[in-house]
């Protein structure tokens, strides 16, 4: 870990009380007595370390003993967050406030995984309504009840849709369709032409269903895709009618929907009290039901809301989700750390860093604090990963000898859910391998005499040692789970919703909103009318009307 101190008054902007001054001195100067101790030596210095920073709820297991921190650094945390009114945000989250303030909304994912009790008065009855009309959609496509135009039942289901519209689904079908599937699932989001053609080239017409997934149904890419999608099937079968039976729809503007040709009981609810990175949970999570079925499906909500008591009612250093958001601040603010990586050992994980990219760096790359204010400290981090070990044969280079400093968390479960795999053991071996390797490293001393034992001359050795050398203390979480159910997903991906909340308190910003994707999309739809001839390019830059010039003669569009 590269050590790098902090100038104590660096973030003075995130504090003018005088308690949250000093609450701030104290850690700055808890940080500058860490950079010079190895994590290893604090598990000599803690006896009980592991006891203290491992923390249980519900199948997770989530050990932070590896990272450099100290009991009472989590505690002055803790206090932070305390400070920052974390206990009332919370419960303004929860009871369905409008946290989201800036477009005055509620985000209450939450709601949508919780019993019917359990949710505020006002959204406890749509939401049933709509579980049971998903569910029963689900039960009719697996049972083969619902058929296609001519007859058929379904094989392939192509949901169309992108960013929260498409994530969320695709991750956890990716990693849960293994359970119980029958069916083929294709997502499309790409506005690239390729990405709906390969899709389509691998489906029967007859056989397919298309869920055009999209809260606003005004979203370009998904728009464009179901046109192609619907031009596709309308020919093979020869009339428009198809579409009543091969096209649902989940929006919160039904109308749009109905507008594209799609019946109105094919047609799901959204609402604007759930935000697209927050929405796997609601209709949006339609093909996945489809694809594992209402129980499995279900037993994920479960997870997820296990997660939510746990989050409302774990004292704070032992509640997962803040102590996530807490070890992301206290690297980011403190030790100057810019990126956070997720590095699942689990295949079927393969697309969770994407789906976590968006509801991370979405949701807290944010400039202003929750009153319009600039901030002046650093906000969302760059998130980033893979599935273990193909990462490890790709960029674990750039963490055991980088210089720069990347928190990580690794995800792991004891069981496979392949039960034939003898693999699984090398693959957990391999998790436990590169969290060694990242704390102890190996050095100098120790890569020498490793290659006097491999009888190399006295003058190579001096030569290559340095290249060996691997500094370890590089600070990382493991979570561990037993293996990688329906419910087991809820759990997980309600920690990482949750920690970005934790972290948009400490940072005093709004998680919710997404107002800096819009100015790229009017942008595109103007360069894309100057690139088919139909507007003038003059209003661009030199640098962009050279581009534009270029695809017009390559294209014809002069
Ligand atoms: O462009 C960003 C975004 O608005 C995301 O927040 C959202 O998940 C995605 O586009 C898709 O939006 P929609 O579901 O309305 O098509």
């Amino acid at each position: 870990m590269r050590p790098e101190s902090e100038n104590i008054d660096t973030c003075a902007a995130l504090n003018t009380a005088p308690q949250s001054r000093a609450l701030w001195q104290a850690l700055a100067k808890q940080q500058q007595a860490l950079v010079d101790t190895p994590i290893l030596a604090l598990f000599e210095q803690e006896p009980d370390r592991t006891k203290q920073l491992i923390c249980e709820a519900g199948d997770l297991t989530f050990d932070v003993s590896r990272h450099a921190i100290t009991s009472s650094t989590l505690s002055l945390l803790c206090q932070m967050l305390e400070e920052r009114g974390f206990g009332a945000q919370r419960s303004a989250l929860f009871a369905g406030e409008k946290v989201n303030n800036t477009e005055q909304r509620a985000a209450l994912h939450t709601a949508l995984r919780a019993p019917y009790r359990a949710r505020p008065d006002f959204c406890a009855k749509e939401i049933e309504e709509c579980n049971a009309q998903a569910a029963r959609i689900a039960d009719q496509i697996r049972s083969g009840v619902r058929l296609g135009y001519t007859g058929k039942p379904f094989r392939f289901i192509v949901n169309i849709g992108i960013g929260g519209s498409d994530l969320g689904p695709h991750m956890a079908a990716r990693a849960l369709q293994a359970l119980n599937s029958p069916f083929e699932m294709h997502f499309v989001s790409n506005i690239d032409p390729c990405d709906i053609r390969q899709v389509l080239s691998q489906c029967l017409p007859e056989e397919t269903l298309f869920i055009v997934s999209s809260k606003t149904f005004t979203t370009f890419e998904t728009l464009s895709n179901a046109n192609a999608a619907r031009d596709w099937l309308c020919a093979a079968l020869g009339s428009m009618d198809a579409v009543q039976q091969h096209f649902l729809a989940v929006s919160s503007h039904g109308e749009r929907a109905a507008g594209f040709g799609i019946s109105p009981t094919n047609v799901l609810p959204m609402w604007d009290w759930v935000g697209g990175r927050y929405s796997l949970w609601s209709a949006i999570g339609l093909p996945l039901r489809i694809a594992i079925g209402n129980e499995l499906f279900d037993q994920m909500l479960a997870g997820a809301h296990q997660i939510d008591q746990h989050f409302s009612s774990a004292p704070l250093a032992k509640n997962i989700p803040v102590i996530m958001g807490l070890l992301g601040f206290w690297y980011g603010e403190f030790w100057q750390a810019q990126c956070h990586a997720v590095i699942p050992y689990e295949q079927r994980l393969e697309f969770f860093p994407a789906y976590l990219q968006q509801l991370e760096m979405e949701s807290n790359g944010k400039r202003v604090t929750r009153n319009g204010q600039p901030v002046d400290y650093r906000t969302g981090m760059i998130v980033w990963g893979g599935a273990g070990t193909n990462t490890q044969h790709s960029f674990h280079q750039l963490f055991h000898q980088g210089t720069g400093l990347i928190p990580l968390d690794f995800l792991v479960g004891l069981q496979s859910v392949d039960p034939s795999a003898d693999q699984h053991r090398y693959l957990f071996a391999n998790c436990l391998a590169q969290s060694q390797a990242l704390l102890v490293g190996a050095n100098l001393a120790e890569v020498s005499e490793q290659m006097r034992t491999q009888g190399l001359a006295e003058s190579e050795i001096t030569r290559l040692a340095p290249h060996r050398v691997i500094p370890g203390n590089r600070p990382h979480s493991i979570f561990v789970y037993p293996k990688l159910t329906a419910s087991v997903l809820g759990q997980l991906i309600a920690c990482y919703e949750h920690k970005v909340f934790v972290q948009s308190v400490l940072w005093d910003i709004n998680p919710f909103d997404q107002y800096g994707v819009e100015l790229g999309k009017s942008i595109g739809l103007q360069v894309a009318d100057a690139l088919a001839g139909a507007a003038p390019a003059d209003g661009f830059d030199a640098a962009t009307r050279l581009l534009i010039a270029k695809f017009r003669a390559a294209n014809g569009s002069h």
